[in-house]
């Protein structure tokens, strides 16, 4: 039997719908308002909600059409609760209450932290226990994942996230916005072992993360070479951003392997937009096997924000009898484990 999902996602600067039927996506549109914040260095709220209100019913209708069903069809609306910018949020809440309530189908609120681990699950069967990453653009955390609603809390940034620092070492070496393809992509031709940038340590016990002082030292670094000839002609750009992205790969992995080593849980199911990071998978994969870990990532396109991995998620909760009802509304601090 056809069970069709319709996945909301609008937490940040993608606007997106997918259809899911059971667990198969049969369509994933997303859009990004990405090029309008470009001269900014970083996402502008305003600018954001505005873009979602202008695409959000033209996303749906092409997920629809893509998939080849009407609105009737669908039987369970899921969409991003939080966290995320309010209004953004607000946007994409509205529309699936709002075809909630006209459909009279239910309408499950979905934590946008847990969808990212949740991803892989998407196209691999995975069963929990397991520890469960995430290294995105606004977020950086480890937690223990026994169910699909139940989701504990291991470590998380005490600063910037991941994709953040990246994003912000970009601006720094005028590599441009959104910063960790651009880094990525500079850094395959340079040298990772020419500078050696600090990684933060925050005690054995400690799962938490930092990268602000990383991105500060790069700062710095940057600085002292613009007033050297001799340091300018020594390192290339290339190499900055090889070292720099060497470190923040360093410490997610490091930090990430002690995690499930420590909680005894050797599977690890990653997910967010630095996962699509070759680099991170790289490493993560090498060190997954020396200590035994299994180790499971998402197809590149479900690293990133998108509605896929929300429709995955609701749809679980739903078979657990977890749904919303139309009080439900956004939670922009939402964190892990709510
Ligand atoms: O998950 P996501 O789409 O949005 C949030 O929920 O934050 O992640 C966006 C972040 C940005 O900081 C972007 O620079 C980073 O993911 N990112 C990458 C790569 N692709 C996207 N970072 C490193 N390497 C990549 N290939
Ligand atoms: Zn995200």
């Amino acid at each position: 039997m056809s069970m069709f999902t319709l996945g909301i996602e609008t937490s940040c600067d993608e606007t997106s719908a997918s259809v899911l039927n059971g667990h198969r996506v049969l369509s994933n549109i997303v859009t990004s308002s990405v090029h309008l914040h470009k001269r900014f260095g970083g996402v502008v709220p305003e600018i954001a909600c505005r873009y979602h209100v202008e695409y959000i019913s033209y996303v749906i209708e092409k997920a629809l059409k893509k998939a080849g069903i009407g609105l009737p069809e669908i039987k369970l609306i899921s969409v991003t609760q939080g966290p995320g910018l309010v209004g953004a949020l607000l946007v994409g809440i509205s529309m699936a209450k709002s075809l909630s309530f006209a459909l009279d189908i239910p309408v499950v609120g979905v934590n946008h932290l847990h969808a990212h681990i949740w991803s892989a699950i998407l196209s691999e069967r995975i069963r929990p226990p397991f520890m469960g990453l995430v290294v995105s653009g606004g977020h950086t955390c480890l937690a223990k994942v026994q169910a699909a609603d139940r989701f504990k809390l291991i470590g998380q940034t005490r600063d910037d996230a991941a994709g953040e620092a990246l994003d912000k070492a970009a601006k720094i070496l005028g590599l441009g916005y959104p910063g960790g393809p651009a880094i990525e992509k500079m850094a395959r031709s340079g040298n990772l072992k020419k500078i050696k940038f600090p990684k933060a340590r925050l005690g054995e016990d400690n799962f938490d993360f930092s990268f602000s002082g990383i991105k500060t030292a790069v700062l710095y670094f940057v600085r002292e070479r613009e007033k050297s000839a001799s340091l300018k002609r020594k390192i290339k750009t290339s190499d900055i951003a090889a070292a720099f992205q060497e470190s923040i790969v360093e410490s997610v992995v490091g930090n990430t392997i002690r995690a499930c080593r420590q909680k005894k849980l050797n599977k690890l199911v990653a997910g967010g937009g630095v996962i699509a990071n070759k680099r991170l998978r790289e490493r993560l994969s090498t060190e997954c096997n020396s200590n035994r870990i299994k180790v499971y990532f998402p197809p590149r396109e479900l690293c990133v924000d998108n509605a896929a991995i929300v429709a995955g998620l609701g749809r679980e909760l739903f078979k657990k009898r977890k749904y919303s009802d139309l009080s439900m509304t956004a939670v922009p601090d939402l964190k892990i484990g709510n």
